[in-house]
């Protein structure tokens, strides 16, 4: 069959800007989707990333900025004389026809001889595992089993982009998770270019191979999510994409490749030090998975007093104020007992230290989850 073919579409958002009225819901966004590639847009709700697969796809036009596939400027293609496939935030199939017929729909309006219907509705079907609910109404599918059916429906065009707007988020935690594994499945197997946008940073950073973060109509760093992870660009990535802790001081002096800075009540932790000069305002981030707690108070530790506790299962969540008057969160093995009120040192490895430039509009202001 032909379906998995070499020609997989590249797509690229050029300045692209869009204004309803006096909201500025996109920004001057630039993104560059490579072929064959999964990404992920992330972003709180109303940051604009449905406006933005609008724009990508073609329902919508652009204020200002362009829409390239392969190079070719798309900009005023309107989205029917597109090559995709587009699952929609709500699932909205056609509620008088059968998962059979809402599957071969696109396939059918295009007039396909009956024997390709027909295959094409096996075949994607099949890969959503739904070929044996052929004769069933959307109304008495599950959630999870609606969303399959859009997606099948989605795939029957034989697009090779494929943009989903939140395909998980209307179902509970169980058939997500399957379905997540099932969706990145069927994109690799089929060689597709799939955009998928969440508000879900673990689904973000399971099924995509980069996650493009967003903020407020901008798009704030792009990466693969271990590097987001490991090493987020900017503190509002750094806050909103798994937890740290921050820590605001000001670089005292500097020996080597080391800088030393220093908080609050005169305290000073060694971080590496990325040219940073002695004045230098900094902001560190540390996860709380990072930090560990020491008997001694010799090397990189701050002192402290456990503050709280919370149980997370596996691990648990230690809240320690430091002498600096800074909160941080500590994880540790739940098995390790741990009263409050007790003085400990917090050990800050410097392999985990992140150094940042304060921003200049504030450390709340740069991680306000908005
Ligand atoms: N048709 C429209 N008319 C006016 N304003 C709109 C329209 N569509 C979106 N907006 C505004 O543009 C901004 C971005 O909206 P958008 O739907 O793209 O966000 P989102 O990131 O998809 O949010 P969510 O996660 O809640 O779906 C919001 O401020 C929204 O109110
Ligand atoms: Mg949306």
């Amino acid at each position: 069959m032909p379906w998995r073919s070499s020609d997989v579409p590249r797509v690229e958002a050029v300045g692209v800007t869009k204004r309803f009225g006096r909201i500025t819901a996109l920004e001057r966004c630039d993104l560059v989707i490579g072929d064959g590639e999964y990404v992920g847009i992330l972003g709180l709700s109303g940051c604009g990333k449905t406006t933005l697969i609008k724009i990508l796809s073609g329902l919508w036009g652009p204020t200002e900025g362009r829409v390239l596939v392969d190079g070719q400027d798309v900009t005023g293609v309107p989205v029917e004389e597109r090559d995709l496939g587009y699952v929609f935030q709500n699932i909205v199939l056609f509620p008088h026809m059968d998962v059979w017929r809402n599957a071969t729909y696109g396939p059918w309006v295009h007039a396909r001889p009956e024997a390709d219907v027909e295959a094409v509705g096996k075949e994607v079907l099949e890969l959503v595992d739904m070929l044996e609910e052929r004769g069933m109404f959307p109304g008495e599918l599950s959630g999870g089993s609606q969303q399959k059916v859009a997606l099948a429906r989605a795939l029957a065009n034989r697009a090779k982009l494929l943009i989903l707007d939140e395909p998980l988020s209307a179902l509970d935690t169980r058939v997500r998770l399957e379905l997540r594994y099932a969706l990145r499945r069927i994109v690799k197997d089929l060689g597709l270019t799939a955009i998928h946008v969440t508000h879900d940073q673990e689904e973000a950073m399971s099924v995509a191979d980069r996650v493009v973060v967003m903020r407020k109509g901008r798009i704030v760093e792009a990466g693969g999510p271990e590097d987001l992870y490991d090493r987020p660009a900017n503190l509002f990535t750094a806050n909103f994409v798994g937890e740290n802790n921050f820590l605001e001081g000001s670089v005292k002096r500097t020996v080597g490749t080391w800088a030393f800075v220093e908080f609050r009540n005169g305290f000073q932790l060694r971080v590496p030090s990325p040219g940073l000069m002695i004045g230098d305002a900094v902001v560190l981030a540390v996860r709380p998975e990072g930090l560990a707690l020491v008997k001694d108070g010799f090397g990189n530790v701050l002192p402290g007093r456990v503050e709280g506790r919370r149980f997370l299962g596996a691990t648990q969540r230690i809240l320690v104020r430091l002498f600096t008057d800074d909160v941080v969160a500590v994880d540790l093995p739940s098995s390790q007992s741990l009263n409050t009120g007790r003085d400990v040192m917090v050990s800050f490895n410097e392999a985990n230290i992140l150094v940042y430039p304060r921003p200049f509009a504030g450390l709340q202001e740069a991680l306000k989850l908005e």
